[in-house]
């Protein structure tokens, strides 16, 4: 009989799946009576349902002494599903991930080769571990005004530079779906006698349909951070931590990993995990395939649209749906406005980009029915066409002058805007999404940093972790 509550029957092949399920069950029954964490006691009569489905994973989905098996076993399945030997499931998404894998190579005060359109969790993770990032940089598309993957000459060449190097992050896929030859990069990061980490965020699915890229561990990479929560159907926050250890400490990935995830992971998130890796072993395949479909047919669609183009061609990944709007002088907020009235909220909107995250979730249907409404959206905005902007996030230039750790620690000061320029910036700061620093601890805040935030914010961007959204002030290191 199936359970209405598993109804593609996951549980046979997701022990953490079926562990959650019979918490719960026995939970909604009322037949437990916990003494332990969490505090709402799996009662519903405080706070409301707000806490439904909630078992923690110690304590909950088996006792606190024995979850570990658990969780090796879940964790094992996904290790043999991506072809790694070592994978951890994280509730605290791939930023957790990034900061994990930070952790887990070289020493403080070692330099890593990083691409610049990392994401600022990854950043962070360096000002964590105190590497110094050696910046390199993707080709802009002229056309679109959006980054390429990573260069592997680009890489090769920061590598002979630096020879003491400890490893390669790159992000890949960008977050616009741009891809690079990682086979490539592992194979210049091995001779090199060192680790190709990939922030695979958005990239779950890759390697699950003979369309789709393979994905960074088959490619040969040492280790990947992937969200579960983004490109699979899992609980937001869920994410995975993958490696095959050749040229990695297992153990120092383990105590990496501890080190910032919480003690207490919520089970329902890692459950989530576990079945959504179930779901891509049973059905990945074919739900990729779907997927692959929906967005072709939706590119077309909206590049028939006079002035509106999407990216497409060999180095993006097919599921990737990116809206160019300049050619229809339309504007990604005012469409994107519309899409929320609408239902559909999208990832990403910026003046000339609309970022829909269409997933092994969404049918053929559903994809027309997005474009349908987005098509007419950008008809309702239309304007005079206009020449691309190349976003903050993409064009920034940084200038280190400290390693991002010592400035994060350093005594620093509020200056007002004007005075702040020349001087080290104390602080991360990012339009989000796409999350991507345009400031970050160490690097000189510079006139063209200042007028990209600016236009940023002018427009109607999110400026995200700076101590002074409006951008009055700064904080430089004193
Ligand atoms: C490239 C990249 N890496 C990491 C992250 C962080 O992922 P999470 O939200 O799962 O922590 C993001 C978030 O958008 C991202 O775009």
């Amino acid at each position: 009989m199936t359970d209405p509550r598993d109804p593609l029957g996951l549980r046979s092949d997701a022990p953490m799946l079926a562990a959650w399920l019979d918490a719960t069950a026995l939970a909604a029954e009322g037949r437990v009576l916990p003494m332990c964490v969490p505090g709402h006691k799996q009662r519903q009569d405080l706070v409301g349902s707000v806490v439904a489905g909630d078992s923690p994973f110690y304590g909950g989905l088996d006792t606190i002494k024995h979850a570990d098996s658990l969780r090796v076993d879940a964790e094992e399945r996904a290790a043999r599903l991506w072809g790694a030997d070592w994978c951890r499931f994280s509730v605290a998404g791939s930023t957790h991930g990034n900061q994990a894998l930070a952790l887990a190579v070289g020493v403080p005060g070692r330099d890593v080769i990083v691409n610049r359109t990392l994401h600022k969790s990854l950043l962070m993770g360096l000002v964590l571990a105190g590497l110094r990032p050696v910046w390199v940089r993707p080709e802009i598309d002229a056309a679109s005004g959006l980054p390429a993957g990573v260069a592997v000459a680009t890489v090769r060449d920061a590598l002979a530079a630096r020879p003491d190097a400890c490893g390669v992050f790159l992000g890949d896929p960008t977050y616009v779906g741009t891809v690079s030859d990682l086979a490539r990069h592992a194979a210049v990061a091995h001779g090199a006698g060192v680790p190709l980490l990939v922030d695979a965020a958005w990239a779950a699915h890759l390697g699950f349909h003979p369309g789709l890229p393979p994905h960074a561990i088959a490619a040969g990479a040492d280790a990947m951070v992937t969200s579960a929560h983004k490109a699979l159907p899992a609980c937001t926050q869920g994410a995975l931590v993958l490696a095959a250890t050749g040229r990695l400490d297992r153990a120092r990935l383990d105590r990496a990993f501890e080190a910032t995830h919480t003690t207490s992971p919520t089970g329902s998130i890692m459950a989530s995990i576990d079945a959504a890796r179930a779901l891509l072993a049973a059905d990945g395949e074919r739900l990729c395939a779907r997927l692959i479909g929906g967005v072709a047919a939706a590119r077309k669609r909206i590049a028939e649209v006079p002035g509106a183009a999407v990216l497409d061609g060999p180095g993006v990944e097919p599921t990737k749906l990116v809206v160019l709007l300049a050619g229809t002088g339309a504007h990604g907020h005012a469409v994107e406005a519309d899409l929320i009235a609408a239902g559909m909220p999208v990832e990403m909107a910026d003046r000339d980009t609309v970022i829909p995250i269409p997933t092994l979730a969404d049918d053929e249907d559903q994809l027309a029915a997005f474009a349908d409404v987005l098509v007419a959206a950008i008809e309702r905005h239309r304007g005079r066409p206009r020449a691309v902007r190349v976003a903050a996030a993409w064009a920034v230039e940084p200038q280190p002058v400290m390693a991002p750790r010592d400035a994060f620690f350093a005594a620093n000061q509020t200056v007002p805007a004007s005075a702040a320029i020349g001087r080290v910036s104390a602080e991360l700061i990012a339009p989000y999404p796409p999350g991507v620093p345009v400031l970050a601890p160490g690097e000189l805040v510079t006139a063209e940093a200042l007028e990209a935030l600016r236009e940023v914010a002018a427009d109607g961007g999110r400026i995200a972790y700076a101590a002074d959204p409006s951008l009055a002030t700064f904080q430089v290191i004193r």
